[in-house]
């Protein structure tokens, strides 16, 4: 089994949120609550502004320099506890030749939407090597974090958490071609033509469940799934057209680093998701589908991996002790700030941040976060202030 590129038995974001099991199993509480944001690397910062000037989203992401200096500069800036890799859930698409660009103030944008049988079917293979830029970005990340951490005399390097998007959400925009409220196509396919729905969104695992791995193979500490979309599915259809595909893409990270002794945290994060969280959480756990041309599930024959490590990002609608009610209480949170009290008054955000930190506490571990991503008009110095009121608040809050 392959080694993981930097990963240690120690692996800093495991020490941080859950702290560290000595050998006689005693929980050690780490030493402060920690907290990264849902695109803090992006338009709400004049440096990221200032270095893609010029640059389509997508040529920056392919760009491992300027990735990796994006990624680099909300560590710097506000001290978040993780980086997260900048790059975009529409990018093995790019990698495998699909004509998709992110249109600015749109979002993902594909030349020929993908909506037949015969579509799907002429959907182009993705080869490995095609991951290189995403590798080299990674490693490039990696020693930053490291230099970084040797600049500012800290002993624990800040890890760096991989993403890709799930099959849902990367299959709406294929068959919507476009962002959509509703996400009627993928929808209706799933039900209309379930198993054109099924060949696609297997493909979509394949290529989001590989991309994650290149950048957990290439030094990325933990990966988050965005199913931000599944709030659109009600529990039926996302236990029966969606639920195995997510399985499938988490397959190809789940027990990477069980031979180096450390467990990889896996996150699978969703928008309005409060009906299906539970289902969420199981993607996690549960590998692959029988017959989907996935990786086999840990414990399952020919299976040489360790278990999942599952953590649930939930949204700003689901009170978190209500979320670890439906996730169980040995399952870790994320969240669940509301991203539109980031322009309120601050006493307003400290109040609300106050109660995130407190209805967290029953969990087994929680990382601070918001229940989605950065708005790209929030003031950076919002958010940096957010960071430090939550170190200062630490584990005594
Ligand atoms: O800091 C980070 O969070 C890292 C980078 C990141 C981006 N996209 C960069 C980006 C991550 C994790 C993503 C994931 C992503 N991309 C998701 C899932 C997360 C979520 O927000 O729900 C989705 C749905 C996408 C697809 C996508 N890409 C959308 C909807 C947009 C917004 C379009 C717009 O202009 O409003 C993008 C573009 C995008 N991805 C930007 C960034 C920084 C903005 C592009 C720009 O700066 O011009």
């Amino acid at each position: 089994h392959p080694l993981v590129r930097g990963i240690t038995a120690d692996a800093p974001l495991l020490n941080q949120y859950r702290g560290t099991r000595t050998a006689a199993g005693e929980q050690q509480v780490p030493s402060r609550r920690p907290v990264w944001f849902m695109r803090q690397a992006g338009r709400s910062l004049p440096e990221y502004r200032a270095l893609r000037e010029g640059t389509t989203m997508l040529d920056a992401c392919l760009d491992p320099e300027m990735a990796a200096e994006i990624t680099l500069q909300p560590v710097r800036r506000h001290d978040v506890d993780a980086a997260i890799f900048f790059s975009d859930i529409v990018i093995p698409l790019r990698l495998a030749g699909i004509d998709v660009e992110i249109k600015p103030g749109v979002g993902p944008v594909l030349g020929s939407p993908v909506r037949t049988r015969a579509d799907v079917e002429a959907l182009p293979e993705l080869d490995e090597a095609a991951f290189a830029p995403i590798a080299e970005a990674v490693q490039k990340t990696t020693a930053g974090l490291e230099a970084l951490a040797q600049e500012q005399g800290r002993s624990a390097v800040t890890p760096l958490i991989g993403f890709a998007g799930a099959p849902f959400t990367l299959a709406a925009y294929m068959v919507e071609g476009r962002p959509s409220r509703d996400h009627l196509g993928p929808r209706a396919m799933m039900h209309g033509d379930p198993e054109t729905w099924n060949a696609l969104a297997a493909w979509a695992a394949d290529v989001s469940g590989r991309f994650m791995r290149a950048q957990v193979m290439a030094g990325a500490s933990a990966a988050q799934l965005f199913d931000s979309w599944a709030g659109s599915l009600g529990r039926e259809d996302y236990a029966a057209h969606v639920q195995p595909h997510s399985a499938a893409a988490f397959s190809h990270v789940t027990g990477l680093g069980a031979e180096q002794g450390v467990e990889v945290p896996l996150i699978h994060f969703g928008t309005g998701t409060g009906d299906i969280i539970d289902l969420m959480r199981d993607a996690i756990t549960e590998g692959a589908p029988q017959g989907s041309g996935a990786r086999p599930a840990p414990g399952e024959e020919g299976s040489d991996r360790g278990a999942a490590h599952p953590v649930v990002g939930v949204d700003y609608r689901l009170n978190l002790t209500e979320a670890g009610r439906r996730v169980g209480a040995e399952t870790p949170l994320q969240g669940n700030i509301d991203p539109a009290l980031l322009t309120a008054p601050w006493e307003v955000l400290e109040n609300h941040i106050r109660q995130v930190v407190a209805s967290g506490a029953g969990a087994a571990g929680h990382v601070l976060n918001l229940g989605h991503g950065v708005p790209p008009e929030t003031d950076p110095e919002v958010l940096t202030r957010v960071v430090s009121l939550i170190h200062d608040i630490g584990y005594e809050g």
